[in-house]
């Protein structure tokens, strides 16, 4: 299964090879890839809806706008779920307006919105593969930072025989599985994330905490892992799932519990990420029976827990990249960067919560990173699986390339 956990953006054009691209989603799928499917209004004279919405097990789009219902197909959204857009068959009148950057149908506007890489396999007649106009398009496409699988020899719809057709299903597969293949971009470093709450038990029943899920930590985790990281996830009380089973997980409940499982392993990391919301403080002498509420009203005596993130920043090896958050209410980038240097890191992420969607619980963040020497990048609100990529894709351009 190489393809487990990838999600695929299929676009499909028209062209008479879109019939092969039905047989490349269901590789895919069984290759173990999410699939979704995007056509231009052409393709679906080719290959139905129908056809791929149930071999790719998902809906299928093709309208940017339905004037019946009303409602329309967010392509922003499409192309942030993707890790990889494919546009098989490239028919030479979608290519020539991705290379104009035109717009004019969902499967350009998705393009126009992918953030992932793009692929692109062009079919059509042999004349046409070798106008000067199409040379020229499939040229700027290749300088736009998307990769071209060439058009294969043989028998084409028009009876010709020649250069042109889309390359095989089975071809197309294995180019994208060496694609992914070539997405190792962590292999052999070794990266450490904290993530989820703490619980500062006040007696066996209570306990102070706060309203992190783990999302955004975890979802950190899968990403690194996906690119070839080997993985500790140091866990506080979360009940999401990693999606990848290479990931080392230790699960903890104190601050102070995480801070000696960070503290122990840190020494071997190429990498330490904190994304956990730690409880600044605990309960200096929690109760050993549960506290009754007959009783006084109780005095709970609060002692500060050490700083993991500050730990890692002043006692990191040699080369170890350290970066951590910033959950902010108020003076947000002040008090990111106040972070940044107090705690030693190289990057915060910062999350404000007068953001709608961002920070806690939800399953979508907002951040702006910032870094030393005034470094900063800004992103717009997306779901926490992309969000990881972004923080990922930073880390990449900024201490790895
Ligand atoms: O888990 P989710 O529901 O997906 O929500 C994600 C999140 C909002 C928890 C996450 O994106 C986030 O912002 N995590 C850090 C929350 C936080 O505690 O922020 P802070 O500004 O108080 O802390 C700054 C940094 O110091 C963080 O990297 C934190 O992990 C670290 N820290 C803080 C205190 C402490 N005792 N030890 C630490 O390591």
């Amino acid at each position: 299964m190489q393809l487990k956990n990838k999600k695929i953006l299929v676009g499909i054009s028209g062209s008479i090879a879109a019939y092969k691209a039905a047989h490349l989603v269901r590789l895919f799928v069984k290759n173990g890839a999410q699939v979704k499917v995007v056509l231009t209004p052409n393709a679906t004279g080719f290959v139905t809806p129908l056809t791929l919405s149930t071999l790719s097990k998902n809906p299928v789009h093709s309208v940017l706008f339905n004037s019946e219902t009303g409602e329309w197909t967010n392509h922003v959204e499409l192309a942030l779920w993707a890790d990889l857009m494919l546009i098989a068959p490239l028919s030479a009148s979608t290519l020539s307006k991705m290379a104009d950057g035109q717009s004019d149908n969902l499967l350009l506007t998705t393009y126009l919105s992918a953030k992932c890489p793009v692929i692109v396999a062009p079919a059509m007649d042999l004349d046409m593969y070798k106008h000067p106009s199409v040379l020229a398009n499939l040229q700027k496409l290749r300088d736009n930072g998307n990769q071209v699988i060439p058009a294969e020899k043989g028998e084409l719809a028009s009876g010709l025989d020649g250069e042109g057709r889309m390359a095989e299903p089975e071809h197309i597969l294995e180019f994208v599985k060496d694609f992914f293949a070539g997405t190792q971009t962590w292999a052999g470093k070794k990266v450490l994330i904290t993530a989820g709450p703490t619980y500062e038990p006040i007696d066996p029943v209570r306990y102070i905490g706060n309203r992190s899920s783990g999302k955004m930590g975890i979802h950190l985790a899968d990403t690194l892992a996906a690119r070839g990281a080997e993985v500790v996830l140091v866990c506080g009380p979360s009940r999401i799932r990693q999606e990848y089973d290479s990931i080392q997980r230790i699960d903890v409940e104190t601050a102070v519990q995480m801070f000696e499982a960070v503290t122990a392993r840190a020494a071997d990391m190429d990498c330490i990420i904190c994304a956990a919301a730690v409880a600044d403080y605990g309960v200096e002498n929690p109760a050993t029976q549960k506290i009754k509420k007959d009783g006084q009203i109780p005095e709970i005596k609060l002692v500060k827990n050490p700083d993991i993130l500050a730990w890692c920043g002043a006692n990191r090896k040699k080369g170890t990249i350290v970066a951590g958050f910033a959950l902010e209410t108020d003076n947000e980038e002040e008090n990111a960067r106040k972070k940044l240097e107090k705690k030693q890191a190289d990057l915060i992420v910062l999350n404000s919560l007068n953001d709608p969607g961002a920070g806690f619980e939800s399953d979508t963040n907002k951040i702006t990173i910032f870094g030393k020497e005034e470094r900063r990048a800004d992103f717009p609100l997306a779901p926490k699986n992309k969000i990881a990529e972004l923080i990922v894709n930073t880390l990449e351009k900024w201490f790895i390339q």
